[in-house]
């Protein structure tokens, strides 16, 4: 009889540890978690849309540089969507994207600045990750001598190019390709801003050194085209 309520006492005991420790392990699963929140969290974004509500021709026909931007933040769907346009990847089996590139040299890396901080698309995944959590866009509406609208859009796509992926199978005829693939990218973005009901404006007035520093691109990268996307005021 001792002997089985020691076996119970025993059973319980063990059930008491399993328990802590499961709690432990769930809350320090929890917590590093978090701490990965903090430092270069990647969120993946939504799936994009295949299917727009305006045409193609209505689209190219409505589209004109906006600089009455109102602050009003975009959803992370049309954030989802506007990367997509600029660099997301279309044939998956191939790698191959929105946007037509030089021998499938892919130079482009694409940041965006948004009230919720600095992020880089990470296209193979479909995702961001966080680089900064500040609010950088009034910086650089500086960088962009004073260019009002850059602080206002609800969120300013920075194209950058490392001209190198391109330039070591073209030599130096590959920094047109660079140029050419650029406008490619940033007018899918300008047609899909008016496809979201948003307004985008191209911006090449900008101090390159100061738009690197503020995003602290690698050294490879060169800020090449800014285009701030936001409601029309
Ligand atoms: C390469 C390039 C750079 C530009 N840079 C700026 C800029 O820094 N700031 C600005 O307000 N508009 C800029 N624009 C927009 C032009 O001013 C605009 O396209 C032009 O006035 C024609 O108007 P639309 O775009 O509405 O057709 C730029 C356009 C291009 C193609």
């Amino acid at each position: 009889m001792l002997d089985t309520r020691c076996w119970i006492l025993v059973v319980q005991y063990n059930k008491i540890i399993m328990f802590r420790f499961n709690f432990i392990l769930v809350l320090s699963l929890f917590l590093s978690t978090v701490s990965y929140a903090e430092e270069g969290m990647v969120i993946k974004l939504p799936e994009p849309k295949e299917k727009g509500k305006v045409s193609l021709e209505e689209t190219i026909k409505r589209r004109r540089s906006e600089r009455t931007l109102s602050e009003k933040a975009l959803t992370i769907d049309q954030i989802s969507q506007l990367l997509w346009a600029c660099q997301g990847i279309t044939d998956g089996s191939r790698g191959f994207r929105s946007a037509p590139s030089a021998g499938a040299t892919f130079p482009l890396e694409v940041y965006i600045l948004s009230p919720d901080g600095l992020f880089h698309y990470l296209p193979q995944t479909h995702s961001l990750r966080r680089l900064k959590d500040k609010d950088l866009r009034e910086e650089l509406s500086r960088a962009c001598y004073g260019q009002g609208f850059v602080k206002d859009a609800g969120i300013d796509i920075v194209i950058t190019a490392d001209f190198k992926r391109t330039t070591s199978s073209y030599g130096k005829r590959g920094e047109n390709y660079v140029y050419i693939e650029i406008g490619h990218a940033a007018e899918n973005v300008h047609l899909q801003a008016i496809s979201e009901g948003l307004g985008s404006v191209p911006v090449g007035a900008f101090s390159d050194d100061r738009v690197k520093k503020l995003l602290n691109l690698p050294e490879d990268l060169v800020p090449i085209y800014i285009i701030p996307v936001g409601y029309v005021e």
